[in-house]
């Protein structure tokens, strides 16, 4: 290198930032400059494998372009999205009022500005092992420290012990992602109760992602806002998944009424006013998805339950793998046994270079719970998911 010309300073902060299902996305690309043919089943967007959001909501989105509602959003959100939000939450049991919701570029950036209001240097956030990465990624960037307790995945259920030992004068909040990424699995009423008395016990923040709520296979689902009541519950929603709208990039954050939040509920819009605010013909695009025809939903998780019984049964029946039931979203997370390589993430390397697969290793959703394992998103047509199984099945074979 050139004197003088050092790479200029970058901030340790961002070291601790990682997204394993876009991070191995550089492995694929670097396989198919070497002739690899690729199929990718790391990355959640149904809207890539063949869904669309539903005409009326499409159509809702041009009319606001033609309208000429091209302008600055308020910064909290279009007040009758914001409406139709509180209305859809509370539905679901959240104790929660168009005042406490704020709408944000997706999940990712509530997360973001929730993270950035709570965590102080060397403060801990619990994270249900295996987690969604973001999760870890910006408690990281804002100075804190993630700490995994372990989840029962065949079970589904939390482990309770875990969590309390895991407890600590610096922890400040629980996290949930219910139904999970990358698991799929579902928590039942007890557990969720569980939680919510150990996080009130500590006066910790109960921070709740839902993104999946509609999309489950089995059971009904139960919102973290019935059991929850007046808890200090920070609910993570969007209209990414069951409203396949991903590029569109639309989420919020709900606040129950709870007087633990009174600080959050002030201080949390100026991150909303310092970003100005989300893109305005797609808000009026969501108020239509959420109080208009609900039919694509019950269409697409049909279709997905087929997806996941044949992926299921397709890899219990490889010896070699072993797949814990998926009750929601639209991921599996089969663990390895047996592994012949060095990790999982070499396994995961190892199969895109033989087979021209790419799934996403275990590790990237955290260490403690997720190695050992590998992530395959189940949203591709049937078809195209029993070709990567025949491959997978080679492979492990
Ligand atoms: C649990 C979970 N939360 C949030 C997101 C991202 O949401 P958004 O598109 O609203 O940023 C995802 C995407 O895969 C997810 O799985």
């Amino acid at each position: 290198m050139e004197q003088g010309q050092d790479s200029l300073k970058i901030s340790p902060k961002v070291a601790g930032v990682e997204y394993a299902i876009r991070d191995i996305v550089l492995a694929a690309k670097e396989a198919e400059r070497r002739g690899v043919r690729v199929d990718y089943f790391n990355v959640g967007d149904p809207v890539q494998c063949g869904f669309q959001p539903p005409s009326n909501v499409v159509e809702e989105y041009v009319r606001a372009v033609r309208r000429g509602d091209n302008y600055y959003a308020p910064s909290e959100g279009l007040p009758e999205l914001r409406e139709a939000i509180a209305q859809r939450e509370r539905s679901k049991g959240l104790h929660t009022c168009p005042e406490n919701v704020v709408v944000t570029n997706g999940i990712s950036e509530a997360l973001d500005m929730v993270t950035a209001s709570i965590v102080e240097e060397g403060d801990e956030v619990l994270l249900p092992g295996p987690y969604y990465p973001p999760y870890s990624s910006y408690v990281r960037l804002h100075g804190g420290v993630p700490v995994e307790f372990a989840v029962d995945l065949f079970g589904g259920k939390p482990d309770m012990d875990d969590l309390r030992s895991k407890i600590t004068d610096r922890t400040v909040a629980i996290c949930l992602i219910n139904p999970s990424n990358p698991t799929g699995m579902v928590f039942d009423a007890a557990s969720l109760r569980d939680i919510v008395d150990v996080a009130n016990e500590h006066g910790l923040y109960i921070i709740c992602d839902e993104i999946y709520d509609r999309i489950v296979f089995d059971d009904g689902f139960v919102g973290i806002g019935s059991v929850a009541g007046d808890s200090p519950v920070i609910l993570l929603n969007g209209f990414s998944k069951v409203h396949l709208m991903t590029g569109w990039r639309l989420g919020y954050v709900a606040f129950t009424d709870s007087p633990r939040l009174e600080n959050i509920r002030r201080y949390l819009p100026r991150l909303a006013r310092v970003r100005i605010a989300t893109n305005m013909p797609v808000q009026y695009a969501a108020v239509e998805s959420l109080r208009g025809p609900q039919g694509h939903v019950d269409e697409f998780v049909g279709e997905l339950r087929q997806r996941r019984d044949l992926v299921v049964r397709r890899l219990n029946s490889i010896p070699g793998l072993s797949c814990p039931d998926v009750r929601g979203a639209f991921y599996v997370f089969p663990r390895i046994l047996d592994n012949p390589y060095p990790d999982d993430y070499q396994f995961v390397l190892r199969l895109l270079e033989e087979q021209g697969v790419l799934v996403v290793h275990g590790s990237g959703f955290g260490h403690a719970y997720g190695s050992g394992h590998f992530r395959m998103v189940f949203l591709p047509p049937p078809q195209v998911l029993e070709s990567a199984l025949d491959r997978i099945e080679r492979f492990v074979s």
